[in-house]
């Protein structure tokens, strides 16, 4: 097969994988890509200044290890003081503790702040199991998912160096959910249901993740979000059990997880493009057969509500 119709079937094949979600989102599907033709191997983070949130378990521990073995110097961002200390000892990387559902714990990590950044990463994520009020008063999937990394974004933004990258961590979960004043509403406010309250926050992510790129394009700064695939870590086994079990080998390690989030911090092609949704490697649309697109008015909506919120 020639080079270039083999690159096109390879392209093929890798979308259709994405459109059928259970064979691209679970280990198969990174196992077959990582092995076609075109496949971008190059990362680049040695000497690197990468914070990673969320890095004393599942993904996030294991992009924080990947990226240390390749010579990032990581910092690990974790709410756990102990877990912190451990995982910071193990990498010999810098250690910061914060909660990312307070903001007033991402303050006091913003004001302690020193030396240079060049790669934000916003992967703490939850799914609570029921709705939750954080000290502030906010729901927590919301503070946690949303809100904390938006005003992380906004403080930490002056430290980042030009060429600097910002990976917010989201979920193929978001293609579910259309962004809009009620549905925003009603995360806060109204009734809970973990899966619908989750998606929303990843779909708002999303949403934020192209709104944060148009504002800090001219400061040379990239902002992408990506989908990790289905990966087996505490988090999935403690909040879908039955979706653990059921796909059991099937789900990908969390390295493999983790994959995409060292490929966003180092690749090559991420630094020349921003606002994107990636998966694998690869951009991927934000909405699947054009459903769900939110209106600028929601958009919108959404900025001043994380304004508002933050102060
Ligand atoms: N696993 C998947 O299949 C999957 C699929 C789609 C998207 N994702 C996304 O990938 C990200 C990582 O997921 P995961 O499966 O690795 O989750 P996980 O196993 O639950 O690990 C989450 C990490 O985030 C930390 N964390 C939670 N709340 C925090 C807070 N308020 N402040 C600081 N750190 C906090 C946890 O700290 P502790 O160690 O203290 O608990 C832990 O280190 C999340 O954003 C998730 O939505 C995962």
């Amino acid at each position: 097969m020639s080079t270039t119709l083999g690159t096109v079937v390879a392209s093929l094949l890798d979308t259709a994988l994405d459109r059928t979600l259970l064979l691209g989102y679970s280990r198969p599907g990174l196992v077959i890509r990582s092995r076609l033709p075109g496949w971008p191997g190059d990362v680049d983070v040695a000497g690197k200044v990468v914070a990673v949130t969320g890095a004393t378990a599942g993904i996030g521990a294991a992009a924080a290890e990947d990226l240390s073995r390749r010579g990032a110097d990581v910092v690990v961002v974790g709410r756990s003081p102990e877990k912190v200390a451990t995982v910071a000892d193990r990498l010999g990387a810098r250690g910061e503790v914060c909660d990312v559902s307070s903001l007033a714990s991402v303050r006091a990590l913003v004001d302690r702040w020193h030396g240079p950044l060049d790669v934000l990463v916003h992967n703490a994520g939850v799914m609570p199991p029921s709705r939750q009020l954080t000290a502030e008063g906010i729901e927590l999937a919301f503070a946690t998912n949303v809100l904390g990394p938006w005003l992380l974004t906004r403080e930490l933004a002056p430290h980042l160096a030009d060429g600097g990258r910002v990976v917010n961590v989201s979920s193929g979960g978001m293609y579910g959910q259309r962004l809009n004043r009620d549905l925003m509403a009603d995360l806060l406010e109204g009734n809970y249901e973990p899966l619908v309250a989750y998606a929303r926050t990843k779909r708002a992510e999303v949403v934020l993740t192209q709104m944060w790129a148009d504002r800090l394009a001219d400061k040379g700064i990239v902002v992408h979000a990506m989908h990790p695939g289905w990966a087996l870590t505490p988090g999935i086994a403690s909040s879908l059990p039955r979706f653990s079990t059921l796909l059991g080998p099937l789900l990908r390690s969390p390295a493999e997880g983790a994959d995409t989030i060292v490929y966003l911090a180092g690749g090559h092609a991420p630094g020349q493009r921003t606002g994107l949704f990636w998966h694998d490697r690869r951009p991927r649309p934000t909405h699947l057969f054009g459903l769900n697109k939110e209106t600028p008015e929601a958009r919108d909506d959404l900025w001043h509500l994380c304004e508002e919120l933050s102060g």
